[in-house]
């Protein structure tokens, strides 16, 4: 294989971008998603690329819709050579970087449009279409968009792309859309994209549009614990199409892990197949990419047998839960307080004891404030917890979007003690569980940091019946394996897990039926309900 010999002008140029990193601060750099690709995973894109195109073609017309200070360009030049790049151009909004590439490149040819590339591209004079894209496109997720800028985008994908696009896409799935459509027929591109999209439902236009409209050839996926971009907390995949309409028999090769020349796991996928794939990070189906779900989704599920909830977001722990010691010395009520699980950082154990009074056995136990009386009521009859809510106000609370929300706003979240909670968040790879079980045997609740599950149907019928076979139940979820669990969940640059009730709900919970076969029986595959 090559290898690349880092030129004078490249090496300059990795100076001038780390200065530039360093002159902004980290809010403004994820304000435009403004993390450059290291260039040695540029040249391995561009390489690949390379692979596909052959020498066969001289007349290379190349864009980067956000070129940042040039990494692609870079690599380009270094693989394509500069006599096969008839035309390049890039976009950038940030003057500073729009700058710094113009200088850089000012010999080789680069054209570079200072400006925002969803402009620049559906404006008369953009620039003519391109036959390879290489492109690190801003990582902007969809909240820090108003709503101007997402209705804006979201029509001009439908009128250039024909795809409409979910309000909670990042403005990378635009970048790629708006970007195809402007680029030449059969022309090829490699994007750098989050590979969020490929599990979560926001991404189905785009996953739609990646099987339907292109040519997907290659997904390669990086191991989350292996972080492309340091501080930008999302684990990446590189896709490579071309931009024509997919063969009926076309098959797309998923990798996974090592290196993209080198990958630690590969798979081909038929169109057919991946078309009706829920979660695209399962493929390659192989030892090694720890991501593969085992249900299929059609039952039977955790969500059969469990009503999935997160626990409750307070607006502010600090405030509304306190040691339970603490709140009698204040004097506060008893019946306006309420046991509340500690952070999962504290809780050692898996199952919870309770003590006379329904608290966990466990120190400190923990109360939180939730009361429905008006203000007027706890100023009379309780001046102690009237104190206490008066502290709020100096503590800059008030303005909390939940709190404003709530009236009174002291009152929580209506939620039952469950018999169940599984731990929002954690990290485990192989067969370690990224989440915990626990078996709460207490009243507590749990705050946002767990889901909380509770017996429902056929399984809250059992329990009443044999309410001993709670321990085998706990028993069952802590075998539910860790890849199942991080294959319905998603997973964060650095190996950080999650999982969303709907995900959780999703969970094969066949061990139930093999060992209770009577639960089955009320178990409706899901499918049937649409039928
Ligand atoms: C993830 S960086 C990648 C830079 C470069 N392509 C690379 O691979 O190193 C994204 C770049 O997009 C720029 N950017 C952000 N919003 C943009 C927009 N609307 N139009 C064009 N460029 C934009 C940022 O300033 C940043 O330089």
């Amino acid at each position: 294989m090559i290898a690349y010999q880092t030129t004078p002008i490249e090496s300059r140029r990795q100076a001038i971008q780390a200065d530039i990193d360093g002159r902004k601060s980290a809010a403004e750099r994820n304000r435009l998603g403004q993390f450059a690709t290291p260039n040695a995973l540029a040249i391995e894109i561009a390489r690949y690329v390379e692979s596909l195109i052959g020498q066969g073609q001289d007349r290379i017309r190349f864009a980067d819709p956000s070129i940042g200070s040039g990494s692609f360009f870079s690599a380009a030049l270094a693989v394509f050579g500069p006599k096969r790049i008839a035309t390049a151009v890039g976009i950038e909004l940030d003057p500073v970087f729009a700058d710094c590439a113009r200088s850089l490149w000012a010999d080789t040819g680069l054209e570079i449009v200072q400006g925002d590339f969803t402009q620049v591209v559906a404006s008369g004079s953009r620039p003519p279409a391109p036959n390879v894209i290489l492109a690190n496109p801003p990582y902007v997720r969809h909240h820090h968009m108003n709503r101007e800028c997402k209705e804006r985008l979201q029509s001009l994908a439908f009128k250039m792309a024909g795809v409409e696009v979910s309000g909670l896409a990042g403005l990378y799935v635009y970048f790629l859309l708006l970007a195809t459509a402007w680029m030449e027929e059969g022309g090829i591109a490699a994007w750098l994209i989050p590979s969020e999209f490929m599990d979560v439902n926001y991404g189905a236009a785009l996953k739609d549009f990646l099987t339907n409209r292109v040519t997907l050839i290659r997904a390669h996926r990086f191991d989350p614990d292996d972080v492309q971009f340091g501080d930008a907390l999302v684990s990446s995949v590189v896709l490579v199409f071309r931009n024509t309409p997919p063969a009926n028999a076309h098959a797309v090769e998923f990798t996974f892990g090592g290196t993209l020349a080198e990958p630690n796991a590969r798979d081909l996928i038929p169109l057919e197949r991946l078309r009706d794939s829920r979660k695209w990070t399962a493929y390659p189906s192989h030892t090694k990419n720890d991501r593969h779900t085992i249900s299929d989704g059609k039952g039977p599920t955790l969500g059969d047998f469990f009503r999935v909830q997160r626990g409750i977001a307070t607006g502010c722990n600090k405030f509304f839960v306190i040691d339970r010691a603490d709140a009698k010395g204040r004097g506060l009520p008893g019946k306006y307080l309420r046991p509340i699980l500690p952070s999962p950082r504290h809780l050692t154990d898996t199952i919870i004891n309770t003590d006379s009074d329904g608290y966990p056995l466990i120190d400190p136990q923990l109360c939180v404030i939730d009361c429905d009386l008006p203000e007027p009521i706890v100023e009379a009859q309780y001046p102690a917890l009237w104190k206490y809510l008066q502290t709020a106000q100096s503590l800059g609370i008030m303005e909390g979007y939940l709190i404003g929300k709530r009236s009174p706003w002291y009152k929580q979240e209506r939620r039952e003690p469950p018999l169940f909670l599984c731990t929002y968040m954690g990290r485990g790879s192989n067969d370690k569980q990224p989440f915990r079980f626990i078996w709460n045997r207490s009243k507590a609740i749990g705050t946002n940091l767990y889901l909380m599950l509770h017996a429902r149907d056929g399984l809250a019928a059992m329990l009443r019946r044999h309410p001993d076979r709670a321990e085998i139940i706990h028993a069952l979820l802590g075998r539910v394996t860790g890849h199942e669990l991080r294959g319905e969940g998603r997973v964060y640059g650095g190996g950080l897990n999650k999982i969303e009730p709907s995900e959780l709900a999703r969970i094969s919970a066949i061990s139930f039926v093999d060992l209770w076969p009577e639960l089955g029986s009320n178990v409706q595959p899901q499918g049937n309900l649409f039928d």
